[in-house]
């Protein structure tokens, strides 16, 4: 049995309008789906359109879904695709979960590089929260951010520096505007999720088949996290059975958290110079 079938009636997010931002791939359309299912009518975006047509093809026999191509490091990208999706219906709940990550040595981050995470993680998610804020606020309007995150937010992580400083903003993000917003009606809550076997997560952060073994080890549970149990936890999120959880970013990574910090210090450090080389993007 899933916790979908334990847990959450049918119907359960009904007449609510949700954006997924990363929606076409990994998590971001797993909680797609999982919204969809609930009753929820679902908006997802990314910046590769044939993923999103892909994923909004599979989808549809569930319900009503959108996909949205939109870059969210273009402020003006997404204040162009928020105010398409409030000329339909204003939305009720966004998942900030678009991201960009690899394993790398920090002294070898080019600006670039440095910007490529950053300007995903961060400022793609400050764009879209402001975005959609601004509508709420002018409407007197409640609504609710989810802001994905990651365990190393909060502890910090070797060899993927650019990801721990940008997902740490992003949860003091989280934790202000769940304080300056909560009294006009607006919840900001987080996950911070350890690892989910996704194409997108595992090619970039767990690219050797060792990584993989070691990452598994290093786990109390043993095991990766699933989908399902990822997005049941969403669910409870943007539902109203957590209408007084508010600024909590909630570690959901069956305890390799506390079994040590900065997972990929561990890994990072059991690669090779040759590894590190294998690793490079290659030359356009
Ligand atoms: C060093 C790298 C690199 C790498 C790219 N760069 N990959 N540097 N090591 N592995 C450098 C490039 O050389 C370039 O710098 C700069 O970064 C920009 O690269 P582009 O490929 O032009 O960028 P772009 O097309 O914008 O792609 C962004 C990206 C890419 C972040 C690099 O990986 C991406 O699109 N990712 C989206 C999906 C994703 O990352 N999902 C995983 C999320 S998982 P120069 O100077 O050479 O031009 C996650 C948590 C996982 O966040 C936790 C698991 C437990
Ligand atoms: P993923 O499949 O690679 O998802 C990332 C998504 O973000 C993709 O759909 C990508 O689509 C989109 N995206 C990237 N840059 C974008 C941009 N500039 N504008 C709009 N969309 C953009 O990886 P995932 O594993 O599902 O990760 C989802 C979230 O979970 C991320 O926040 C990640 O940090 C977090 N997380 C994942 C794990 C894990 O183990 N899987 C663990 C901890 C945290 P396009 O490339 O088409 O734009």
């Amino acid at each position: 049995m899933t916790s979908e079938d334990a847990i959450f009636r049918p119907g359960l997010l009904k007449d609510k309008h949700i954006l997924v931002t990363g929606g076409g791939t990994g998590l971001g359309r797993a909680m797609a789906e999982r919204f969809l299912r609930l009753g929820a009518a679902v908006h997802i975006c990314g910046r590769r359109q044939e993923v999103l047509e892909q994923s909004v093809g599979e989808l549809r026999p569930l319900g009503p879904v959108h996909g949205w191509v939109c870059d969210v490091r273009q402020a003006e990208s997404v204040e162009r695709m928020v105010g398409d999706i409030w000329s339909h219906a204003a939305l009720d709940v966004v998942v900030n979960n678009a991201a960009g990550n690899f394993l790398a040595r920090t002294e070898e981050l080019s600006p670039r590089a440095w910007q490529a995470v950053t300007g995903i993680v961060l400022s793609g998610t400050i764009n879209v929260t402001m975005a959609v804020a601004r509508r709420w606020l002018q409407a007197n309007r409640p609504g609710i951010f989810l802001n994905i995150s990651t365990t190393y937010a909060s502890t910090g992580s070797a060899y993927v520096v650019p990801s721990a400083v940008s997902k740490a903003g992003v949860d003091a993000l989280t934790r202000s505007l769940a304080v300056e917003w909560g009294p006009r009606g607006i919840r900001c809550n987080g996950i911070a999720p350890g690892a989910i076997r996704t194409e997108g997560a595992f090619s970039r952060l767990l690219p050797l088949p060792d990584l993989e073994r070691k990452a598994m080890g290093h786990n109390p549970l043993h095991r990766f996290g699933t989908l399902d149990e990822f997005t049941s936890l969403a669910v409870f999120l943007v539902s109203d059975a957590s209408a007084y959880v508010n600024g909590e970013v909630i570690v959901m990574d069956g305890g390799a958290q506390l079994q040590g910090a900065g997972g990929f210090t561990e890994l990072g450090r059991s690669l090779s110079d040759e590894d590190w080389e294998r690793l490079k993007p290659k030359k356009k």
